[in-house]
């Protein structure tokens, strides 16, 4: 058992484990952040952050499903200076790697924070280019063009490695057309899945919503999407050749979830919903159980398997 090993390198930085924590649950204060640094997370993922501090959305703004949750939390957070002045502290005081969230409402304000976060102790930048939730903005990731427009901004200016967080697709022209438009940038790994966007969960009893913003309609994330991560998971895989690594994330709760998408190809998964619902002891379990799978399967890292799905 000893012998199985789960580390990878995402962007050319080696993390300890393959598991860790996603951006957006409990990761906007310096708080949550170290809690996370305390526990087995390999790395330590920062909510996404915007020029200025945001309040976010109005409450209640999130609720917990039987098998996950719904959110429109209208990105709050400290505003990115806060999120360079924790990535320092925390890289001198737990020496792990950390990564930054950018999620800019312009490509000028995505610009400037590319820029800020190159004299900074992040590690790697995770670009996400679109929150499903802010009131007034369409989710980039579903216009070609204007992800093109963004990331050839970004990619002018960023000095540190970076990927980019996509929303779940669902029809396979729009993964050849993502893909083409990432395949013309240095683009070190996409992460895939952000919630599916705009679901409506309602309480029959009260005939009300479950949450207050845009009349109800959240990202809905947890068990109820894993098989959207995981198509879009191979997918992505497929398409980058394995050029452009993919990080899956949605949907994983235990060590099998995270095997499942590393055999579709991904390099590491991220955990969201799930460490919210069970704090952050789920790291370490994740680990563990996705460490005793591979011993039963007899594999001893995770290049034995990753990618390799089978065909019937
Ligand atoms: C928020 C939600 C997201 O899914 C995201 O990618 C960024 C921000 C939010 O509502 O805070």
């Amino acid at each position: 058992m000893k012998t199985v090993s789960i580390t990878t390198k995402i962007a050319g930085v080696k993390l300890d484990a393959c598991i860790f924590n996603t951006s957006g649950p409990a990761d906007a204060t310096l708080g949550e952040l170290e809690i996370i640094a305390r526990s087995q997370s390999p790395a330590i993922t920062m909510k996404s952050c915007t020029l200025a501090p945001r309040e976010g959305n109005p409450e209640p703004r999130y609720a917990d499903l039987e098998y996950g949750s719904i959110n429109s939390m209208g990105l709050p957070n400290l505003g990115y200076k806060a999120y360079i002045k924790f990535a320092a502290r925390l890289k001198r005081k737990y020496k792990k790697p950390t990564v930054a969230s950018i999620c800019g409402m312009t490509l000028a304000e995505n610009v400037t924070m590319f820029k800020a976060f190159n004299n900074s102790a992040v590690d790697i930048i995770e670009f996400n280019p679109g929150s499903p939730n802010t009131i007034g903005k369409p989710i980039v990731g579903y216009d070609a063009g204007e992800m093109d427009r963004l990331l050839d901004a970004v990619s002018k200016v960023s000095k540190k490695p970076y990927g980019v967080k996509l929303p779940p697709y669902f029809d396979l022209v729009h993964f050849d057309q993502i893909a083409a438009v990432i395949k013309k940038y240095p683009v070190k790994f996409v992460t895939c899945i952000n919630s599916i966007g705009n679901g409506l969960v309602i309480n029959p009893y009260t005939e009300q919503p479950l949450i207050k913003p845009k009349g109800g309609l959240g990202g809905i994330s947890g068990k109820y999407i894993k098989y959207t991560t995981l198509a879009n998971v191979r997918r992505f895989y497929e398409l980058f050749e394995d050029k452009i690594q993919v990080i899956g994330v949605g949907g994983v709760y235990s060590g099998i979830d995270a095997f499942e998408l590393i055999l579709c190809g991904a390099s590491a998964v991220q955990v969201g919903t799930a460490f919210l619902q069970n704090g952050p002891g789920i790291f370490e379990r994740i680990q563990n159980e996705l460490k005793d799978f591979m011993a039963v399967k007899g594999y001893k890292k995770i290049a034995d398997f990753r990618g390799k799905l089978k065909t019937l």
